[in-house]
Formats: structure tokens, C-alpha cells, sequence
């Protein structure tokens, strides 16, 4: 992409799978120092680790387990970054739970909201949107410090967010996006932007139900992505390229590698306030 993401450190909520490994192997290849997190899955964390190490070598990588919805836990895991690399550069918030956590068989039963378990609901909206909160709340001020920085938010497509059924995972979403407009607007003149990132379709992971890599599994438009759709679009918002582009939804689907990186950007971006398509 360009050498400005060599040498900074991102921390990659739920890095250890799908999306976030996508990503997070992504900053790797183009010199960035990464912390990966789950609250679960360590052993996804360290096969993500051994391939991280591949590429940029033994210190490239840090695996740290830690709940995004528990601030406590994310405090532990930022100080932990700060004690190994002294400092934080790019946060991307990407740790999610999926509809499969109110009904593994949600597409078909399309559970309705007085029907979801209170422990499901809590769950998903306490990863999906105070996990954002909480490490964002952390990461901010460290970012300020050193006068530049970059917030990433993970989000889904506007029809699955307003997809019947589709509760809460889908109103954790329009939250997180709002969430990123009031964000982007809080961090106007401080170098540091708040941005969304979204896939634009099903991709193969574990939040699809069935196996990952059956690939008879697909969204609702019929699509299935690979996870490396979020590469490029990842690669652009962490690097300096993207200085000033801030409060902005990029949709990874649209991004094309056959033109230049400046065009790739404005034709996959949207400002959130007006993007009523994606
Ligand atoms: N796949 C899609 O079609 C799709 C489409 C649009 C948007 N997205 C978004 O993409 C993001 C990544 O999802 P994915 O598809 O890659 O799903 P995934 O394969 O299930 O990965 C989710 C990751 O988040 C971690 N995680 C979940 N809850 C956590 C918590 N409370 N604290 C820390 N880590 C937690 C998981 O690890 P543990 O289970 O070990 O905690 C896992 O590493 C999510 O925000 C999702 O909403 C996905």
C-alpha cells in the first residue's frame, strides 16, 4: 500500500478469526505491529499469532484474551500493548457475536424480539456496541497523545440491519454507526479519525451459520465474500493515505485494485450521515 503503516501498532478486536485475522495479517505484511483479542477461542489467537510471525517475524504480533464487553478486561489488554510497544496507533474494532447466539438456526426461525433470551440480547449488544465504547474509550486519549490515530468500525450492510429477524445484531449496528458519526464529529481537529468499514455482503466466517468454507452457504443477496475482502479497504484507513477522511462508511466490495488507491477510496465511500444504498 504506501511504508507509512510499518512500524505503528493496531490493536485487532477478535483478530483471532474471520475478519479481524484477515486484517490483522494484512497490517502485518505491510509492517505494522498488531494485538489481536477474543474472549474466548486462545487457540485461534495463537495459530493467527504462528502465521502473523511468518510474515513479520517474532515481534510482530501479541495475542491477548481479553472480553471487549468487560472494560476491566480491555484495560489490562491496552496497558499490556502500551508495557510491549508503548503505544497505539489503530484500533479496529471488530470483536462481534452474531445472530447464531439468540438461534443457531435464525434464518429460517427469524426469532422475533420478545422471543430472544435477556442473557442473548446483553450479550451481543454488550460486544457489538459497548466493547466499542470500552476500547475506544481506552485507546482515544493514548492516540491523542501522540497526535495521530485511527478508529475503525466494523459494521454490516444497511438491509441487515433493518432485516426482519434480524435483532439485536442488526440494531447493535445502526448503534455502532451512529455511534461513529458522533465520534467522527468529537474527534474533528485532532488527526485522529473515526471511520466505518463493512464487508458489503455475507462473508465466510464463523457469524454465517454452517461451516466455514461450505460454500453452499450464502447471505440473503446470494453473495458469500472471502474474509480477504477486508484487506486493501484496511490497509488504506490505518495508513496516512487516508489523513482527513473521517466519518465515512467503506464498503469493501467496492473496492477496486485496478485503479488508483485515491479513486478505490472515494468510489467505496459514503458519507454516514448521507448513505442510504450500502
Ligand atoms: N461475516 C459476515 O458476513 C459479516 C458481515 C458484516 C459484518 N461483519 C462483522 O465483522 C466482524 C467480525 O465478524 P466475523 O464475521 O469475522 O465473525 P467471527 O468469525 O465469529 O469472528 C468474531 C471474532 O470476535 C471475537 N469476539 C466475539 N465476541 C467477543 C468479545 N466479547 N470480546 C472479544 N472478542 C470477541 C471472536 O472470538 P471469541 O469467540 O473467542 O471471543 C472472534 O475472534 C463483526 O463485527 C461482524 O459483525 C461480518
Amino acid at each position: 500500500m504506501d511504508d507509512t503503516i510499518s512500524g505503528k501498532v493496531a490493536v485487532i478486536t477478535g483478530g483471532g478469526r474471520g475478519l479481524g485475522k484477515a486484517m490483522a495479517l494484512g497490517l502485518v505484511s505491510e509492517g505494522a505491529k498488531v494485538a489481536i483479542t477474543a474472549s474466548r477461542e486462545g487457540q485461534e489467537l495463537d495459530q493467527t499469532a504462528k502465521e502473523c510471525k511468518k510474515i513479520g517475524g517474532e515481534d510482530c504480533v501479541l495475542t491477548i484474551q481479553a472480553d471487549v464487553s468487560d472494560y476491566s478486561k480491555c484495560k489490562v489488554a491496552v496497558e499490556k500493548v502500551i508495557s510491549q510497544w508503548g503505544s497505539i496507533n489503530i484500533l479496529i474494532n471488530n470483536a462481534g457475536r452474531g445472530m447464531t447466539y439468540v438461534d443457531k438456526d435464525f434464518v429460517k426461525n427469524r426469532p422475533k424480539l420478545w422471543d430472544i433470551q435477556t442473557e442473548s440480547w446483553k450479550m451481543i449488544v454488550d460486544t457489538n456496541l459497548n466493547g466499542i465504547f470500552n476500547m475506544s474509550k481506552l485507546t482515544i486519549p493514548i492516540m491523542i497523545k501522540e497526535g495521530w490515530g485511527r478508529i475503525i468500525n466494523i459494521s454490516t450492510s444497511l438491509m441487515t440491519m433493518q432485516r426482519k429477524g434480524y435483532s439485536p445484531y442488526g440494531s447493535t449496528k445502526w448503534a455502532v454507526e451512529g455511534l461513529t458519526c458522533i465520534l467522527a464529529q468529537d474527534l474533528e481537529e485532532t488527526n485522529i479519525t473515526a471511520n466505518i468499514l463493512i464487508p458489503g455482503g455475507a462473508t465466510d466466517t464463523a457469524m454465517i451459520p454452517g461451516d466455514v468454507g461450505d460454500k453452499s452457504r450464502t447471505g440473503a443477496d446470494g453473495n458469500l465474500f472471502e474474509p480477504d475482502i477486508m484487506v486493501k479497504p484496511s490497509q488504506y484507513l490505518a495508513s496516512e493515505l487516508s489523513d482527513g477522511k473521517n466519518g465515512l462508511r467503506f464498503v469493501a466490495k467496492l473496492w477496486d485494485n485496478e485503479i488508483s488507491i485515491d479513486e478505490a477510496a472515494n468510489n467505496s465511500s459514503f458519507d454516514i450521515k448521507r448513505n442510504r444504498t450500502y
